[in-house]
């Protein structure tokens, strides 16, 4: 199967219980992480594009946070759908792939994403980066909020038991999914990330959230080399 048809099934077949699932295996932080982005990192902006919005709750907190509405951009309709009347307050949704953003140059000031940084890597890390880079405009901000293999090596040890209780309960619901779910993380590493923001952008910074289950990077996009 081709890398977004694979990605977007995937998704399908979790959209039901998605924020359930979410709440429970993260004890609720995943609202508090997103709140933190809309909080303490989103600046004064106008234009900000949700990248994998999913069911809507960064953009939802935007809207609360900042008064912005936001543009959504995901490939699962599903996702979208799931609480679509809701979320039409707080975004203007569009179904499509990161890897090649059905938006013009210069399109937004700033770009969010949660929790879809290891989804990239399926369809091609350096393709999404470019395209984030193209869609927004210079000394635009890019806001990038995920969980990642932890440094640490309690945090790691913590992580290689709890997932194996995320395998066994998401399992009875999705097994391939939260099997996936779970290797993802592991399989995004810290360095790689900042190393491929790096490529593309400036003043990439990382900030640990609850003592490195989490992170984000902010980086800023220079388009002119005068800089
Ligand atoms: C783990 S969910 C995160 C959803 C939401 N941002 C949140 O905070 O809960 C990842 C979302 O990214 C979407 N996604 C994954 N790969 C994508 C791609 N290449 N282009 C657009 N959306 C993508 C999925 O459909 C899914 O809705």
């Amino acid at each position: 199967m081709i890398p977004e048809k694979e990605l977007k099934s995937m998704f399908e077949g979790v959209s039901k219980l998605y924020d359930f699932f979410n709440d429970l295996f993260s004890f609720m932080l995943v609202r508090l992480w997103r709140r933190t982005v809309s909080r303490r990192f989103l600046k004064k902006t106008n234009r900000v594009l949700d990248l994998g919005i999913g069911t809507g709750y960064l953009s939802k907190n935007i809207k609360e946070d900042r008064r912005v509405l936001t543009v959504g951009l995901d490939i699962t309709k599903t996702m979208v759908l799931k609480n679509i009347g809701k979320l039409q307050l707080y975004s203007d949704p569009v179904i499509g792939t990161a890897a090649n953003m059905p938006f013009r140059d210069d399109a937004f000031e700033t770009l969010v994403s949660s929790f879809t940084l290891r989804s990239f890597k399926k369809v091609g890390m350096d393709k999404v980066i470019s395209e984030c880079k193209r869609v927004v405009r210079d000394k635009g901000d890019i806001i990038m909020l995920d969980t990642a293999k932890p440094n640490d090596s309690l945090a790691l040890s913590f992580f290689s038991v709890y997932f194996k209780i995320i395998n066994f309960i998401g399992g009875i619901y999705n097994d391939p999914a939260y099997h996936w779910l779970t290797k993802s993380i592991m399989d995004l590493d810290l360095g790689y990330v900042t190393e491929k923001l790096r490529e593309h952008f400036n003043n990439i910074m990382v900030y640990k959230l609850t003592g490195g289950v989490a992170y984000i990077w902010l980086s800023k996009n220079y388009k002119s080399q005068e800089y």
